[in-house]
């Protein structure tokens, strides 16, 4: 485990620090290891493992190496209050995207298998066949074909489906047709009985499950967000359901978690809310990534996943 003794500044309100303490022990001989309530010497914090910035900021770790997302993503951080010139890296590691591809799989074989419309007939005691149909005649148009979303389209691939995947640069994934643009995304989900948004939020992604967008859907597509709440908008969905244009949804996550118990997604007989399940993180899976770019920042070394701020998030560092 070499000479290291990383201090490490540890925050979140979702995870728990007994769990990363003791993951982080599994990987360094000697480390420091601090919360909030107890940073002795914040000139001698490395790195920051973070979810959130904490309401105290991070400018007093005036000697802070690396900043380090406990999440798939960095938007949940707010962003303007991260301290310029430290890199941030998000975490990715095999374990979480396995888990978004058994929730993939998962909800398109309800839409596949319509055990939405089952689930519907039997609370109204109703025995009506609909005949079932082959993975091949079922098209999945998947937003984003990044470290998850290319998991998720070769996993439906190998299952038969017709897969289709949209990605900012070209890509090449066997067996999976893939478009850019704009103009390349109205084609896919034209084409798609399922569409499955997992996207990160960027400034250009934000809101991009839009009335717009759900004009060149087919009639009856199913919609599938396992991304983020704020790519939809989520008046335009309820519209395209009452007009037909999506037959049902499962919304992973949604503008404001907890849903709040007013909203018209909850009791709608075509949306499943799950609570932001899809991924999940564990210390004990995830602790060998954040352990391989601490070592990284201790040394100087570019991080892993280290994010683009100015490209992906219109934040000049
Ligand atoms: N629900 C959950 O529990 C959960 C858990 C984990 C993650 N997530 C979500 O999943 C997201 C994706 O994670 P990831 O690790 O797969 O991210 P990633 O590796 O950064 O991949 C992002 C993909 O989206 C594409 N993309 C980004 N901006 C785009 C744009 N403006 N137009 C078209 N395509 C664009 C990228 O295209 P290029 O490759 O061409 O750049 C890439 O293919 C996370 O950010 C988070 O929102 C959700």
């Amino acid at each position: 485990m070499g000479d290291l003794k990383p201090s490490i500044f540890f925050h979140s309100a979702i995870d728990s620090p007994d769990e990363w303490r003791a993951a982080l022990a599994t990987q360094f001989d000697d480390f420091t290891f601090s919360v909030s309530s107890g940073v002795g010497n914040p000139e001698s914090v490395d790195i920051a493992l973070i979810w959130t910035v904490p309401e105290e900021g991070l400018e007093r770790f005036i000697n802070l190496r690396a900043i380090l997302s406990l999440g798939a993503g960095i938007d949940q951080m707010n962003l303007g209050r991260l301290p310029k010139q430290v890199p941030i890296a998000r975490l990715v590691h095999s374990s979480l995207a396995r888990t978004m591809v058994d929730y993939a799989k998962t909800a398109v074989y309800r839409y596949h298998r319509r055990f939405h419309l089952f689930e519907r007939q039997s609370r109204n005691c109703r025995w009506a066949f609909i005949p079932p149909t082959l993975t091949a005649d079922t098209s999945v148009g998947i937003l984003g074909l990044g470290e998850i979303g290319r998991e998720i389209a070769l996993a439906l691939r190998r299952e038969g489906f017709d897969v289709r995947g949209w990605s900012r640069t070209p890509k090449q994934l066997e067996g999976v047709i893939t478009y850019t643009s704009r103009d390349g995304l109205k084609t896919m989900v034209g084409c798609s009985n399922i569409v499955l948004n997992v996207l990160p939020l960027t400034d250009e992604t934000r809101h991009i499950l839009s009335r717009d967008l759900f004009a060149q859907f087919r009639d009856g597509t199913c919609l599938i967000n396992m991304g983020r709440g704020t790519h939809l908008v989520e008046a335009d969905l309820l519209e395209a359901i009452a007009s037909g244009k999506v037959e049902a949804a499962t919304l992973d996550v949604t503008s404001v978690e907890p849903l709040p118990p007013t909203h018209p997604f909850w009791n709608h007989g075509s949306i499943l809310i799950t609570p932001h399940v899809a991924g999940a993180s564990r210390a004990m899976t995830a602790v060998a990534t954040i352990a391989a770019n601490i070592r990284r920042a201790m040394v100087g070394e570019r991080l892993l996943h280290q994010v683009d701020l100015d490209r992906d998030h219109g934040v000049s560092q």
